[in-house]
C-alpha cells in the first residue's frame, strides 16, 4: 500500500465500540431469514428433524465459519475481495463469489422487505380505520402478489431506505440504527410468542418443533434434503458465507474477542430464530395453516393471528412488522455494505478517494433492476406478467412431480443460487484455504489472541476448518444437484 492509499485508510470508517459491533453483526444476522425463512422451511421439512440439523450446523460450521471470517477481515482490514487479495492474487475469487452471492441474495430480499412493508402499512391503516388489505382480509397474500403495482412500490421504497442509511457510513448509519433497534424487535417478538402460547391449538405446533420425530429424513435422499434445506437457511441467516462477517471484522478493533463474538452471535440469532419458529408454527397450528405453505407461510400464518386478536390486533400487527422490517433492513444494508465496501476498497488501493453515495446508488439501482422479476412472477402460481423460471425455458413437470425448487419461481431461483450454492462453496473455499493453504496457526490464531485473549477452542476450530466444515460442504453441494436433477413427487 502506498502513502496515499494509507492516508485514505480513515475513509473506511471503524465501529465506535464493541456493543456497536455485536449489535450491528447481531442486526444483520437477525433478519428475514431468521423471520421469515426458519419457520417456512422447518415447516416444509418436518420440524423437529430440521431443528436438529439445524442446531448442529450452527456450531460446527455456523460458529467456525463465523470465526473464520471475523478473523481475515480483521488481519487484513479490507472487504470480502480485498481480504483474500492480501493473501495471494490467485485467491481473489473467493471473495467475488461473496459479492455476486451478496447480490442475488439482495435481489429477492428486497422484494420480501416490501411486502413487510406492504403489511406493515395495511396493519397501521387498519388502526386508524382504514380498510388496510384492499377488502381481502386474510386472504390479501394471494391478492398482494397480483397487484404489481403495490408490489413494485414498496420495493423500490425498501431500495430507498436502504441506500440512504448505507450512504451514512458505518458508524453513523449503520450502528446507530442497530442499537436501539436489535433490543427492541427482541421484546416484541416476545409478546407475540407468550401471547400465542394462550392460543387453543397451539400445542400442536409446539409438538412439531419440539417433538422427537425424524420421518422427514428417511432414507439417504430424505437426510440430504433436509441436510441442504438446514445448511442454506444457517447461511443465510446467519450471514455467512459470502464474506459479510469478512466486511464487518475489518472495520472492529484489533483488542476485541473474536472467539468470544463468534459464539455470541450465532447464539443470539439461533434463539430469535427459534422464538420466529414458535411464534409462528404455533400460529398455524391454532388458525388451521398447513405448515407447509412456503414461503407466504408468515404473512399467512401472522395475519390469522391479528386478525383473531380482536381489537388490538391490528395495533400488534403493525408494531411485528414494523419489527420485522426493522430486522430486515438491518440485515439488508449489511449485504448492501458488502457490495459497496468492494468498490469502496478498489478506490482505495488505486489511491483514489472512494465516492460513498456514487457506489451506494449505483449497486443499489442495479440490484434493484436484477430484483424486479422476482416482484413480478407472483412466486411462480402462474399467470403473472413477468413469467418464472420454468415458464421461460419451457419446463414441464412429469405428472405428479414438481418442478425443482432452483427454478419454480425467481425469489427461489435466486435463493438457490446464493444460500443453496455459493455460500456452501464459499465456506468449503474459505475453510480450505485457512485449514490447509493460510494454516489456522497462522491466519486465525494470531488474531484470536490480540489482547491477551484465550483461544481455547482452538483444537475443536482447527479439525473443523481442515475436515468437518469442508466434509459438510461437499455433501450439501451433491445434495443440491441431486435436488435439481432428481425430480420429487408432488
Ligand atoms: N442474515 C440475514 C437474515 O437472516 C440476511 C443477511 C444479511 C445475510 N447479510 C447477509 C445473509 C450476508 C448472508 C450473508 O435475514
Amino acid at each position: 500500500m502506498d502513502q496515499k492509499s494509507q492516508h485514505l485508510e480513515h475513509e473506511r470508517g471503524s465501529w465506535g465500540s464493541n456493543f456497536g459491533f455485536l449489535m450491528a453483526a447481531v442486526g444483520s444476522a437477525v433478519g428475514l431469514g431468521n423471520i421469515w425463512g426458519f419457520p417456512y422451511k422447518m415447516g416444509m421439512t418436518g420440524g423437529f428433524a430440521f431443528l436438529i440439523v439445524y442446531l448442529i450446523l450452527v456450531v460446527v460450521v455456523g460458529c467456525v465459519v463465523m470465526l473464520g471470517e471475523l478473523a481475515l477481515g480483521r488481519k487484513t482490514g479490507r472487504g470480502a475481495v480485498g481480504a483474500y487479495m492480501q493473501f495471494s492474487k490467485k485467491h481473489k475469487w473467493v471473495g467475488f463469489l461473496g459479492v455476486i452471492a451478496g447480490f442475488c441474495l439482495l435481489a429477492f430480499y428486497n422484494v420480501l422487505g416490501g411486502m413487510v412493508m406492504r403489511y406493515m402499512f395495511g396493519f397501521f391503516f387498519e388502526v386508524v380505520g382504514i380498510d388496510g388489505f384492499a377488502g381481502q382480509g386474510t386472504g390479501f397474500f394471494g391478492f398482494l402478489l397480483y397487484d404489481y403495482g403495490g408490489m413494485l412500490f414498496f420495493h423500490v421504497l425498501f431500495v430507498i431506505i436502504n441506500i440512504l442509511i448505507v450512504m451514512g457510513g458505518v458508524e453513523s448509519g449503520i450502528e446507530k440504527f442497530s442499537s436501539v433497534a436489535m433490543p427492541a424487535l427482541f421484546f416484541i417478538l416476545l409478546f407475540v410468542v407468550v401471547y400465542i402460547a394462550f392460543q387453543d391449538g397451539a400445542a400442536e405446533g409446539y409438538a412439531f418443533m419440539f417433538k422427537p420425530d425424524f420421518s422427514a429424513m428417511s432414507g439417504f435422499s430424505g437426510f440430504l434434503n433436509v441436510l441442504k434445506t438446514a445448511a442454506g437457511q444457517m447461511f443465510f441467516s446467519l450471514s455467512l458465507g459470502m464474506g459479510c462477517m469478512i466486511t464487518y471484522g475489518s472495520y472492529l478493533d484489533k483488542k476485541e474477542d473474536l472467539q468470544k463474538n463468534a459464539i455470541i452471535i450465532p447464539a443470539c440469532d439461533t434463539l430469535i430464530a427459534i422464538m420466529a419458529g414458535m411464534a409462528v408454527l404455533p400460529a398455524c397450528a391454532a388458525y388451521d395453516v398447513p405448515y407447509a405453505s412456503g414461503p407466504g407461510l408468515l404473512f399467512t400464518s401472522m395475519q390469522q393471528v391479528f386478525t383473531n386478536m380482536g381489537e388490538f390486533g391490528a395495533f400488534v400487527g403493525f408494531l411485528f412488522y414494523f419489527l420485522v422490517f426493522i430486522a430486515a433492513v438491518t440485515s439488508s444494508i449489511s449485504l448492501l455494505e458488502v457490495v459497496c465496501t468492494y468498490r469502496i476498497d478498489r478506490a482505495i488501493d488505486k489511491g483514489v478517494k472512494p465516492n460513498r453515495q456514487k457506489i451506494t446508488c449505483i449497486a443499489a439501482g442495479l440490484i434493484f433492476v436484477v430484483g424486479l422479476p422476482v416482484a413480478l412472477d407472483a412466486l411462480g402460481s402462474g399467470g403473472a406478467i413477468f413469467p418464472a423460471p420454468f415458464e421461460i425455458i419451457g419446463y414441464q413437470a412429469a405428472e405428479g412431480y414438481k418442478v425443482p425448487m432452483a427454478i419454480d419461481c425467481w425469489l427461489d431461483f435466486f435463493d438457490t443460487i446464493s444460500e443453496g450454492v455459493l455460500m456452501p462453496f464459499g465456506a468449503l473455499a474459505m475453510s480450505v484455504l485457512i485449514g490447509w493453504v493460510y494454516k489456522t496457526k497462522k491466519a486465525v490464531v494470531p488474531e484470536c489472541e490480540q489482547a491477551g485473549h484465550k483461544f481455547w477452542g482452538y483444537g475443536f476450530f482447527n479439525v473443523c476448518f481442515k475436515f468437518i466444515v469442508p466434509a459438510i460442504m461437499i455433501l450439501v453441494l451433491v445434495a443440491q444437484v441431486i435436488d435439481f436433477f432428481v425430480p420429487k413427487p408432488l
